[in-house]
């Protein structure tokens, strides 16, 4: 079927044009209506055969399901099955405004506005015109925002009609969207609520009605396309320009720099109030640095705007990601496909120890409080399959460390490497530059994915002179006797073997005299752990105080 596009009308809200609206929405068609949050595009939410034509004009994917909007609490029972009490006390608060709850649906709500769920999302918005509108119709409005699908929401009516025109005949134009980003949207508990989408009704709002408050991950976090996720519309790429945006996690000097480095013909920027006059690239402000609520009203335009500029690239200064914050944080990370590089360059702990010292544990722990650790056993062990250090190897050693099928035989070239100091130092020789060299991508990797911690856990950190990028290092020791049952448990080794496995280790002294932190692992697991953990808070509270005095 081809699409006969159509003339597209942006009409006041005067009586005789709601009243030519509501008989379109009535006979099965779509018309796109102001709400404070962004422009929304309405169909009748009872009418299947209207609903599939919202997801046409957007090219909207199928599973993805609409909000349905109603103008009175009363409405409420023609949209969901049951109302909870936890729904009822967020509504008398919240609604009219910008909070969509997501309930059991009633059975007069087809499939095509669920997308197949057993849930609706309502709201109820508070701009008057879409209320009049609603209540006008009679009949609930499932809407979802009036662009086409991937693109910025619109926040006025000329945005709607640069998307939509051809494809709609009406947009009624109810002015600029006060609050510009869509609504925040939330699953209920008994009690409780999760955010499945940032809006201008924060956690603390809802905390104020409701004991607790979850963030569900896939605000901050890329959800995989495959993945069951709670909300359909996180898993789309979302709010994008066509330039590709990118955003700069630092202070304005470090992304001053950075542009400058970076910057050619078809690149610009997205910034907050008073830097514009920094750039000489196209520029464009969405709000003050400190004003998250206007950055929230102005970041969609801003988006279209720097558009306009037929540009490769966009660099966005983030904003902070507290309270409404947290919305304009989420739709910029979703602008970006989730590209943010840290321009501040990352904190970098080393964490070495004896072998069976509990440098592992501690290892895992911070790994578990969410730092990014560098393990050099295993870069180790990826980098000695590697052709050309397999060839180094069997040249200095023989065959005999490969294994029947050519592998390397780990065992044997450990024992050979124990044996004595030359063929100890020779393995090093090889091992360490190219063990080095991938710390350096990793971190640089690491560092562009946001992390401004990254740890390197190295048996040799000292040896290998990547102690040399630390910032500041651990050392976990531990008494022999301890270690030498430790290893005796993991290792299947002899007397002989373990003796000379703990000879080649340094004493205590070695690391106490090279370390900012020693953590002597004496005690039970859950002693260790606290060790870890006390450091962590001192290092981080001395990084703070450090940035805070450069600052
Ligand atoms: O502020 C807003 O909410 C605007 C205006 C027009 O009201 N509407 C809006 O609709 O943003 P839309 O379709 O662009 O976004 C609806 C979001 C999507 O992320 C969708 O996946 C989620 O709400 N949603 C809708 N129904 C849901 C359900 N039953 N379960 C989970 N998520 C749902
Ligand atoms: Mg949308």
């Amino acid at each position: 079927m081809t699409n006969i596009e159509m003339e597209t009308k942006i009409v006041k809200p005067t009586d005789e044009n709601l009243n030519k609206a509501k008989a379109q929405i009535l006979n099965g068609d779509i018309v796109a209506i102001p709400t404070e949050t962004v422009y929304g595009l309405g169909a009748n939410a009872f009418d299947s055969t209207a609903i599939k034509k919202i997801f046409a004009a957007k090219g909207r994917p199928q599973d993805n399901p609409l909000i349905v909007h109603i103008s009175d609490i009363c409405e409420l029972k023609s949209v969901a099955s049951e109302i909870s009490d936890t729904a009822k006390k967020l509504a008398a608060v919240f609604w009219p405004g910008p909070l969509t709850m997501i309930l059991p649906k009633a059975d007069a709500i087809p499939n095509e506005v669920s997308a197949g769920l057993d849930t609706v999302g309502v709201r109820m918005p508070s701009h008057k015109v879409a209320r009049d509108f609603i209540r006008l119709c009679g009949v609930p409005i499932a809407a979802p925002s009036a662009n086409v699908s991937g693109k910025p929401s619109p926040t006025t009516a000329f945005h709607v009609y640069n998307d939509l025109s051809g494809k709609i005949s009406t947009i009624i134009d109810g002015g600029e969207c006060s609050v510009g980003l869509e609504s925040t949207v939330i699953a209920l508990g008994d009690d409780t609520a999760e955010i499945l989408r940032p809006g201008k009704i924060t956690i603390d709002d809802l905390l104020t009605v409701i004991s607790t408050v979850k963030i569900d991950d896939g605000v901050f976090t890329k959800t995989d396309d495959t993945r069951q996720v709670s909300s359909p519309g996180m898993k789309y790429r979302h709010y994008s320009p066509n330039a590709n945006v990118i955003m700069l996690k630092g202070k304005l000097t470090d992304f001053f720099r950075y542009v400058s480095r970076h910057a050619n013909d078809k690149t610009g920027v997205l910034v907050f109030d008073g830097e514009e006059s920094l750039f000489t690239i196209p520029c464009i402000s969405y709000g003050k640095k400190s004003d998250s609520k206007e950055q929230a009203s102005k970041l969609f335009s801003a988006l279209r705007e720097i558009d306009t500029f037929g540009l490769k690239t966009v660099f966005a200064r983030v904003p902070a990601k507290d309270g409404v914050g947290m919305a304009v944080y989420n739709r910029l990370l979703r602008a970006c496909g989730f590209d943010v590089i840290s321009l501040a360059p990352a904190y970098i702990i080393g964490l070495t120890g004896q072998t069976g010292s509990g440098k592992t544990t501690v290892s895992e722990f911070l790994e578990e409080i969410d730092m990014a650790v560098l393990n050099c056993d295993k870069i180790s062990k990826e980098i000695i399959s590697n052709k050309d250090v397999m060839e180094k190897l069997t040249t200095y050693f023989g065959d005999e460390i490969l294994l029947p099928d050519k592998t390397l035989n780990r065992r044997t070239l450990a024992l050979r490497a124990f044996e004595n100091e030359e063929n100890h130092c020779f393995l090093n020789s090889v091992m360490y530059p190219r063990i080095n060299k991938k710390i350096s991508i990793s971190i640089r990797e690491l560092q562009k994915k946001g992390h401004s911690t990254i740890v390197i856990d190295a048996p040799t950190l000292f040896e290998s002179g990547a102690d040399g990028i630390c910032d500041t290092i651990i050392s976990i020791i531990a008494p022999k006797e301890l270690r030498e049952e430790r290893i005796l448990v993991r290792d299947d080794l002899t007397q002989e073997q373990l003796q000379s496995r703990i000879n080649a280790q340094h004493d205590n002294d070695f690391y106490t005299k090279r370390s900012n932190y020693i953590i002597e692992n004496d005690g039970d697991l859950e002693q260790l752990r606290q060790k870890a953990a006390d450091i962590i808070d001192t290092i981080e509270t001395k990084k703070k105080a450090c940035e805070k005095s450069k600052a």
